[in-house]
């Protein structure tokens, strides 16, 4: 049988669906880029926010139109939203043959099979407290960055997010398989590895903590750069810290999410951190990596947050100048604590509103920001071609920055230094310079 997988969400869920890949090819499935050779379509969905779940249910709509022309096609629903509206989602999509959730995918094959076989729903969600799919190590598609989950699950309970609830509890992946697989994924040619976990921070396993476990993996040859994400502010090690700093192939970008400025805000969402906490962190960040770019997540529209907090949260913006920055409206999830206990009281358009003027004040920060990189040479690792021309080259420097050259004489994989240019808010421009200085691939 012939499967058909699309993924949706985060890193973490790109990294899954590798594992489930790799499972059903060792499970005698073949996998298809094309959906119309498929017997099987699996979605591999995202719940962290309501437009995450809109999209799947416009998509199987679609597989709705597909199934009609196609009866013996076989429909799956996997990952978070899977795990979170379950029997709801079979019963809502008569399309839907069968779900599975992140901790089921070793069940796939047998599952897929008893659907087919008996014609009956399958239904796959219960999550587990030990499952790391330590044992597996997932095929690839080739390229110069990999993902590996060091942890899964979250123990954090934040009151918005519905994370713990669709990936169970936290638990830490040996470091002998990770490294065993970062050694693999050196060996099949990517020069990036980036550690994946929902709170890095707390990952441990026996004697080896995070720190450790990142300095064991850059240690190997082969491997040009090591990145993760993401910790939390609440509990960020100086042993970390002090980790990156003692290791060039320790890439010097750190993703922090702060979600709010307002402390009020901070302890209703039960992010344990106080506003000057986070300020402390960064102080302290930058102290020790002089060089480091820093890049978070922010809510707007949370419940209760009123124009005072709000303004909090744009002064701790102007005040840090992250890099770059995600910006979210509050999106109300079910079963959440938050959803339990706070009323969604921020009208919509209030949100909206908050978005738009956070997105303007990050795109005037980060394009200062950029601007500051012009005229220095920074090392960037080739990852492939630009989107807006083939005829150049996306890399990204240490700091996570993406970087476009004229592309002649260079190919992905290559790690060059890089002359930057010109900036824009997004991206900088610039020319790669052999090691001994003079040009490559000048713009025609
Ligand atoms: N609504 C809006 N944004 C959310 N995030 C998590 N849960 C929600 C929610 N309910 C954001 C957080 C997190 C990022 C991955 O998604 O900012 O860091
Ligand atoms: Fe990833 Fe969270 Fe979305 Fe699950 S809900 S796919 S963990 S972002």
């Amino acid at each position: 049988m012939q499967v058909y997988l699309e993924t949706y969400g985060c890193q973490m869920n790109e990294y899954d669906s590798e594992l489930v890949r790799t499972i059903l090819q060792n499970g005698s499935f073949r996998m298809t880029p094309e959906l119309d050779d498929a017997d099987v379509v699996l979605l591999n969905t995202c719940a962290i926010r309501e437009s995450a779940h809109q999209r799947i249910h416009g998509r199987l709509g679609h597989l709705y139109q597909l199934k009609k022309r196609n009866p013996r096609l076989i429909v799956g629903v996997l990952g978070c939203m899977a795990q979170s509206l379950k029997q709801e989602l079979l019963d809502a999509h008569p399309v839907v043959d069968l779900i599975a959730g992140p901790d089921a995918y070793k069940k796939l094959p047998r599952l897929i099979h008893a659907v087919c076989d008996s014609g009956q729903k399958g239904l796959e969600i219960d999550l587990s407290e030990y499952e790391t799919y330590s044992d597996i190590v997932p095929e690839r598609v080739p390229g110069v960055n990999a993902w590996i989950a060091c942890m899964r699950g979250c123990d954090n309970f934040c009151t918005f997010c519905v994370v713990p609830y669709t990936r169970g509890r936290e638990r830490s992946r040996d470091p002998e398989n990770i490294v065993a697989e970062a050694r693999q994924l050196a060996a099949a040619g990517h020069k990036q590895v980036t550690l994946l976990g929902q709170n890095v921070n707390s990952y441990r396993f026996e004697s080896t903590d995070f720190a450790a476990l990142l300095l064991r993996v850059a240690a190997l040859p082969g491997i040009e750069r090591v990145r993760f994400t993401s910790p939390h502010p609440k509990d960020f090690p100086r042993r970390l810290l002090q980790a990156i700093a003692s290791h060039p192939k320790l890439c010097k970008h750190i993703h922090l999410p702060l979600q709010a400025g307002n402390d009020a805000v901070l302890e209703r969402m039960r992010r344990t951190y106080t506003r000057q906490e986070f300020l402390a962190l960064v102080d302290e960040i930058r102290a020790t990596l002089p060089e480091v770019c820093l890049s978070t997540d922010v809510i707007c529209g949370f419940p209760g947050e009123d124009d005072a907090a709000f303004a909090d949260t744009v002064a701790v913006l102007e005040q840090v100048r992250f890099d770059s920055a995600f910006i979210f409206k509050y999106s109300e999830r079910r079963n959440t604590i938050a959803q339990r206990k706070f009323a969604d009281d921020v009208l919509e358009a209030v949100k909206s509103e908050r978005v738009v003027q956070l997105v303007a004040l990050q795109k005037s920060i980060s394009l200062e920001r950029h601007r500051r990189a012009i005229g220095s040479t920074l090392p960037v690792l080739l990852e492939g071609t630009s989107r807006k021309s083939s005829a150049d080259l996306l890399g990204r420097d240490d700091g996570n920055r993406c970087v476009v050259v004229p592309g002649a004489g260079l190919a992905p994989g290559m790690l060059v230094p890089v002359r930057i240019l010109a900036a824009s808010a997004h991206t900088l421009l610039g020319q790669a310079l052999t090691p001994a200085g003079s040009r490559v691939g000048s713009r025609p």
